[in-house]
């Protein structure tokens, strides 16, 4: 069974260090991206979660995904123009808008998404996710508002009409200690979501209609 691997989890903003590839290039400027967003600006149980599945994607379908979270925009992040907000900000929409999957990881606030992370997404335009494939995930103190990836997450990308996996994965903050085993159940979930998520991801077709 997997341990979690959280010394890969420290979060990096992708202007800096993790978002580069080796010619230099950005993530942002980078096609055929899969972005993994955090809803926090600090490095969170959410965090651990999304590179758990992103190892997943790595060693099982050979898919490599750039993490974001809110600490990669800027200042001017709560307004809501787009023409108001800082270069970081933008580059932050606009690479989610760009991006050919998307996996989402959520800290729980108040049994629901925090309201920045919303906020990201009331700055994208409705259309950029459009058949896209998106991967939910979330964690929150308990199992309590478990339900948040279906309730709250999934109507959030069904706006935007966006294909989410069917498998979404939510784990409570007992679920992810560092060097500690993964319970099997959460394992699964993740391995099936991200097979999910791959099998999209390397068949666009499949989540367009005719
Ligand atoms: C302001 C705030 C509100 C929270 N509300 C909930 C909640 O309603 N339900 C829940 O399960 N956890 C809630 N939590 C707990 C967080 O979701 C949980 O601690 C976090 O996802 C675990 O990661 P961390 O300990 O690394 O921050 C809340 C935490 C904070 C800070």
């Amino acid at each position: 069974m997997d341990r979690l691997r959280h010394q890969q989890l420290e979060t990096q903003p992708m202007w800096g260090r993790s978002g580069r590839g080796n010619d230099g290039e950005t993530a942002a400027s980078r096609p055929h991206e899969l972005i993994a967003f955090v809803g926090s600006a600090r490095r969170t149980k959410a965090h651990m979660l999304v590179g758990e599945v992103s190892a997943t994607l790595r060693q099982k379908h050979r898919l490599d995904v750039d993490m974001l979270d809110l600490s990669d925009t800027g200042p001017s992040l709560c307004t809501l123009s787009r023409a108001e907000l800082d270069s970081r900000s933008l580059a932050l929409v606009e690479t989610i808008e760009r991006c050919n999957g998307l996996i989402i990881g959520c800290p729980v606030f108040q049994g629901s998404y925090p309201g920045l992370f919303k906020h990201v997404f009331d700055l994208v335009s409705p259309r950029a996710l459009r058949n896209k494939p998106v991967l939910i995930t979330a964690v929150g103190g308990g199992l309590r508002h478990s339900l948040v990836v279906e309730h709250q997450l999934r109507p959030l990308f069904g706006f935007f009409e966006a294909a989410t996996v069917s498998t979404a994965i939510y784990a409570c903050a007992e679920d992810l200690i560092p060097d500690s085993e993964i319970a099997e159940l959460l394992q699964a979930r993740i391995t099936n979501a991200a097979q999910q998520f791959a099998t999209l991801v390397s068949n666009p077709a499949a989540t367009t209609m005719s």
